[in-house]
């Protein structure tokens, strides 16, 4: 049978009948690369397949699923309450992100009840030991094994016997059987396949990490988010010390939730509360910021959202934001204009919301408002107010999810004052300490405040 050639897109997968120089998809050039494939033969039904029957809902057998806390309640909350036993989690992010250095570090708690098999084709055993040592980890039932090639991997898993299985990094290793170079897609789907097969035939707990290229898709990269149980994103700015981690997909749980670390000297350490660390270093007697709260998950984070409002050179004003969907600022910029009363018509207005946090809340519009006209006005807002609630067209503020909630983290943060829609909150008791102001419109808004 006449063996297949495939052309694949080493930057984001992309599969193409045949040579190009720019990849259709993703625009790269230079990344396809042919791949042969194995002559297509039609699986033979296995024993097992052929006496397989569909079951009813009630006839299937299912033990309850099993999670295991890992010792980092954020990544705990990231996987939805703990890892599920027997599944594969995939832990992507840029290199030097900290993805070593995060399941490394969660080896030190697992290894408590559970053995662990610490698989690394990038480093050393004593290279890992050396890092295990400045992270404190020292359970005696860690074993390291340094190696790339798949089939020695899977081997060692059976022989060890291990709860935990972690892979560091899946680009590089190797499937034998496989012609194409470590990193390629078809390499990293097929060791992927394999360790995932692993995960379910003998309920191990896979963790995979997988890096993310310069483009932003994992090297080998989307192929691999359909295959596995959980994919994780771990975030961060070089500029900063702080990570955020993120599940894209989570087959056991939520995806909305985040969890925060700062990368210190001996490792990762936790940031239970995140809007302490966003707020920091707020500047306080500047005009165009204001604060606001968004909900990520079940807990509420304050950010602070700056504006910038600059006389425009261009016929067409620019507006940019960072942090904050760009159609809807555009939105909120023509509301401002026509029911605030603010003429932006020739500046620029540039949005930013402060430590790499994206809100994409309505409950963000009223604060991207407010730094808005407080920039254009260049008056200082006052910094011991926040500011909550949802935009509409006509300027009307309407009510948002999770008001209390929102105004206890206000509260507890120190600020004095905060505005909030009157429509829909009459019934609401404000928390103790905390001044509230409700206001109908973002006219009412800006004159309350500005
Ligand atoms: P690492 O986990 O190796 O990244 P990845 O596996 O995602 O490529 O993290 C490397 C970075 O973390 C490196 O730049 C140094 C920093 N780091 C610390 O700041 N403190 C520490 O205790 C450790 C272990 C790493
Ligand atoms: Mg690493």
């Amino acid at each position: 049978m006449k063996s297949k050639t495939i052309f694949y897109c080493t930057a984001c997968g992309n599969e193409t009948p045949r040579w190009q120089g720019r990849c259709p998809a993703c625009g790269a050039w230079n990344t396809i690369e042919e791949h042969v494939g194995a002559p297509a033969t039609k699986a033979k039904p296995s024993a097992a397949a052929v006496s397989r029957k569909p079951k009813t809902l009630r006839e299937v057998d299912c033990g309850s699923e099993v999670r295991f806390a890992t010792g980092l309640g954020e990544l705990d909350r990231v996987l939805g309450g703990g890892a599920v036993e027997g599944s594969l989690v995939l832990v992507s992010g840029a290199p030097g992100i900290g993805k070593s250095t995060l399941l490394l570090q969660i080896c030190s708690e697992l290894g408590q009840s559970r053995r662990v098999l610490y698989i690394s084709g990038e480093e050393s055993e004593t290279q890992i030991k050396l890092r295990a040592q400045r992270l404190g980890v020292t359970t005696e039932n860690l074993l390291l094994l340094s190696e790339t090639d798949l089939t020695q991997i899977l081997e060692t898993a059976r022989e060890t016997a291990p709860d935990i299985l972690i892979a560091d990094s899946i680009q590089t290793l190797c499937d034998p059987d496989n012609t194409s170079s470590p990193g390629s897609v078809s390499q990293v789907k097929a060791c992927t396949m394999a360790l995932m097969q692993l995960a379910k035939g003998s309920g191990i707990t896979v963790f995979v990490v997988g890096h993310v290229n310069k483009d932003g898709a994992i090297a080998g990269p989307k192929v691999l988010e359909h295959m596995v149980d959980c994919v994780l994103y771990f975030e961060g700015e070089a500029a900063h010390n702080y990570r955020i981690l993120r599940a894209e997909k989570n087959r056991f749980g939520s995806t909305n939730e985040i969890g925060v670390f700062e990368m210190a000297d001996h490792g990762l350490r936790e940031v239970p509360n995140p809007s302490e660390m966003l707020l920091a270093g707020r500047p306080t007697h500047a005009p165009g910021t204001c604060v606001a709260c968004a909900m990520e998950g079940s807990r509420p984070v304050l950010a602070e959202v700056q504006a910038l409002v600059a006389r425009s050179n261009f016929n067409v004003p620019r507006r940019m934001a960072d942090g904050f969907d760009y159609n809807r600022a555009v939105l909120l910029m023509a509301v401002l204009e026509k029911r605030g009363g603010v003429n932006l018509s020739s500046s620029d207005v540039y949005i930013n919301v402060i430590g790499g946090l994206t809100l994409n809340e309505p409950a963000a519009d009223l604060p991207v408002v407010l730094a808005a006209a407080s920039s254009f006005r260049d008056k200082v807002m006052d910094s011991g107010v926040a500011a909550i609630g949802e935009v509409g067209l006509t300027g009307e503020l309407r009510a948002v999810s999770n008001l209390s909630q929102r105004l206890s983290e206000v509260r507890r943060l120190g600020f004095r004052c905060c505005l909030i829609p009157r429509q829909g909150t009459s019934q609401l008791e404000p928390p103790e300490g905390l001044e509230i102001l409700r206001v109908r419109n973002i006219r009412e808004a800006i004159e309350t405040l500005l």
